[in-house]
Order: structure tokens, then C-alpha cells, then sequence
């Protein structure tokens, strides 16, 4: 099979030593004086996968979209690839960051093949691609992905006919289609059953293996981010308070953090990690 990756790859100049993600002192409300995130900061090196976990309301959804460049923050500096994030990303940034939200974003009445097609309209601003011609490379290039993803046989079934497990896949086809450096997903497997989503999972495990992509997905299950994930961060009304790589998360740390009132000290996660 060929790699489509490796003949469109982005021509975009990156400096690949720069972080994938930067985040200082991030501050946003949707409301005057509301806090949802209170003086966020991260560092996300470029190639890994990582998890960010918290509680209900934590801010989690609020930071994936600030950083997919959906939301316009009031506070801080957001850093992406090594480019700031002002306001809407630049187009050519925009190609180089795929967001998968929660509902996958796909189009039910279109087939995947279709769906798939239309990540690769990032890279496009011709009408004849508005207009649904896709040249001949392009629709071989998401055929390749989709039987990457296992998915050949079903290219041409409407999406709304597919499972859960399937769309998931769809909608990471049709993000590799952009030729995406970082992917950012919102509750990517959180309507799947366990076996289903640690299938998913593995499968993008890999490809941030492959490709040196950057992977970062709320997830809600401890299990599939200790087995999947490299690093894992957990924010909490709106601050980070945990940071580790994903094997030292473990169950009890895990209850205390999500548990405890405030910021787990240095001390009690050193204590817990034994
Ligand atoms: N559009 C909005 N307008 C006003 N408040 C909002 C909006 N979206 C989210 N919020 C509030 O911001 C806070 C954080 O929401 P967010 O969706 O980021 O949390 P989350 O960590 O993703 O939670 P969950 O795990 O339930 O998905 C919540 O209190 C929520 O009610
Ligand atoms: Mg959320």
C-alpha cells in the first residue's frame, strides 16, 4: 500500500524542534468576571500522545477549542508549532492542526470516502474542490487512509449507516487527509464501548509512532490513558494541577487528585507514585 503521507506531505516550513503546544498563563471566561480557565500552563513537546483528564466542568472542552483556535482567550499566550495564536489561526496553521470535536464533525448524509474528502479541502481554496471535484490523486489518497483504517469496504456507505467504532476511524481519516502535524480530539472515544475504544486508541497510538504526529484527546478512562497515552496532565476548576507521564497515574493518585480539594503537592504525589 502506498503512504500518502510521505508524497503530500505539508510543505509548511516547521521548526520540528518546537514544541507542539505552548501555554502560559492562560485566563477565559465566557463571562465577564466568570473564570473557566484560570492561569493555564503547559508544555506539549511535538510527537506524543497525550491525555488531559478532569473532572466535569474542569475546563477541558474550553482549553481543546481555545487551542484549535475556536475560541478567542482573554489572557496568556497560546503557542502552536511555534507560531502565537492571535484571534483565528492563520490559514496555513489552521492545515496543520485537526480538531476532532466530540461529535466528530462528520457529514451523516455524505459516504466516508466524501467525508474524507472534505479534510482535504484545508488544502484547497479552488472552487472546483467547493464544488465537490476532487482531483484523482486526492480521492486515491483518502481511498489509501481508508483502507489504513480498515475501511476500504465501506468507502462508499452513507456515514450514517456506519457504527460508532467506524465513524471514529472516518473522522480520523478525513483529519489525516488535511495532513495534520497536531491532532486535537474532544471526548474522542467517550461513545464507544471499552474494547471498541482501546481498538480506536491503539490505532492512533500508532500513528503518532509512525508520522511523529502530536496527539492530544480528553479522555475519561484512566485505564485507556495509563495503557495508550505517553503523558498525561489533569486540569481542575480551570488550573492544572497534575502532570505525569501516563504510567505514573495510577489508581489511588488518580482518586486522590480528582478527589482532593486542592493542588496535589509535590510531596503526596512522590508518596503515591512508591
Ligand atoms: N458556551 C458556553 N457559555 C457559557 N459557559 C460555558 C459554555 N461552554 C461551557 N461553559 C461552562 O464552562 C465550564 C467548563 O466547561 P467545559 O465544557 O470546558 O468542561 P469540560 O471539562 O469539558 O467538562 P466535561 O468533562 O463535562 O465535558 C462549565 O462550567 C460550563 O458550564
Ligand atoms: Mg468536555
Amino acid at each position: 500500500m502506498t503512504q500518502p503521507w510521505i508524497t503530500l506531505r505539508s510543505e509548511e516550513t516547521l521548526t520540528l524542534s518546537a514544541p507542539a503546544v505552548v501555554v502560559k498563563d492562560l485566563w477565559f471566561a465566557y463571562r465577564e468576571g466568570e473564570w473557566i480557565l484560570r492561569g493555564v500552563d503547559l508544555q506539549i513537546p511535538a510527537g506524543g500522545f497525550w491525555a488531559i483528564m478532569g473532572p466535569s466542568g474542569a475546563g477541558k472542552t474550553t482549553l481543546m477549542r481555545i487551542l484549535a483556535g475556536l475560541l478567542p482567550f482573554s489572557r496568556g499566550q497560546v503557542l502552536l508549532l511555534g507560531h502565537p495564536l492571535r484571534g483565528k489561526p492563520e490559514p496555513a496553521l489552521r492545515r496543520l492542526i485537526g480538531y476532532i470535536p466530540q461529535q466528530l464533525g462528520l457529514v451523516r448524509g455524505l459516504t466516508a470516502l466524501e467525508n474524507v474528502l472534505l479534510g482535504s479541502l484545508a488544502r484547497h481554496d479552488g472552487w472546483r474542490t467547493a464544488l465537490g471535484f476532487f482531483p484523482r490523486a486526492e480521492i486515491e489518497r483518502a481511498m489509501a487512509l481508508l483502507e489504513m483504517l480498515d475501511l476500504a469496504d465501506r468507502a462508499h456507505e452513507k456515514v450514517f449507516r456506519l457504527s460508532g467504532g467506524e465513524r471514529q476511524r472516518v473522522a480520523i481519516a478525513r483529519t489525516l487527509m488535511q495532513d495534520p502535524q497536531l491532532i486535537l480530539a474532544d471526548e474522542f472515544v467517550s461513545d464507544l464501548d471499552l474494547p471498541r475504544a482501546a481498538q480506536v486508541l491503539a490505532l492512533v497510538h500508532r500513528l503518532v509512532r509512525e508520522r511523529g504526529l502530536t496527539v492530544i484527546l480528553n479522555l475519561h478512562e484512566l485505564q485507556l490513558v495509563q495503557e495508550f497515552a505517553d503523558h498525561v496532565v489533569i486540569l481542575k476548576e480551570g488550573r492544572m494541577v497534575f502532570e505525569s507521564p501516563a504510567p505514573d497515574l495510577t489508581w489511588p493518585l488518580f482518586r486522590e487528585i480528582m478527589e482532593g480539594e486542592h493542588e496535589i503537592s509535590s510531596e503526596i504525589t512522590q508518596e503515591l507514585r512508591r
